[in-house]
């Protein structure tokens, strides 16, 4: 019996692991309408703090916790897709989550690992929703 159980817990372990990796669900947000008006909002939706912009029509989604010091992002740019951390100016694309400029602290800080989630984001039926894992 024991046996038994020692040889089918890592199978089930794998088979859970398995269904649990990649599987992805629409989350509420905030209303469209306060989307629209306020362009950009940090939105926490369970363990995840994601930066919400919409310019010119299009949703963007990003992490909304700077990579560098965890604050909350930050200053939108709309004319540059960018947001800008407010705390040591560490500039992020909003396209890519890539960093575009180092904090001002920390100019030699690498771009490879200062990078941001990207998330996606859409409108349905008059609310924001993010792409989360489930
Ligand atoms: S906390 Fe964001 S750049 Fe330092």
């Amino acid at each position: 019996m024991n046996e038994m159980v020692m040889k089918t817990k890592p199978i089930l372990t794998f088979i859970k692991n398995s269904c649990n990796a990649g599987y992805m669900v629409w989350r509420r947000t905030i209303s469209a309408k306060a989307m629209e008006k306020a362009r950009s909002a940090a939105v926490r939706v369970d363990s995840h703090v994601v930066f919400i912009a919409y310019v010119k029509g299009r949703l963007y989604g990003v992490d909304a916790v700077c990579s560098h010091a965890r604050c909350i992002l930050g200053f939108l740019d709309e004319e540059r897709l960018t947001v800008k951390c407010p705390v040591n100016t560490l500039l992020y694309d909003l396209n890519t989550g890539a960093m575009l400029d180092p904090p001002y602290v920390a100019t030699e800080a690498p771009k490879e690992k200062l990078g941001l989630r990207k998330y996606n984001v859409r409108e349905n039926g008059g609310w924001i929703e993010v792409e989360l894992p489930d």
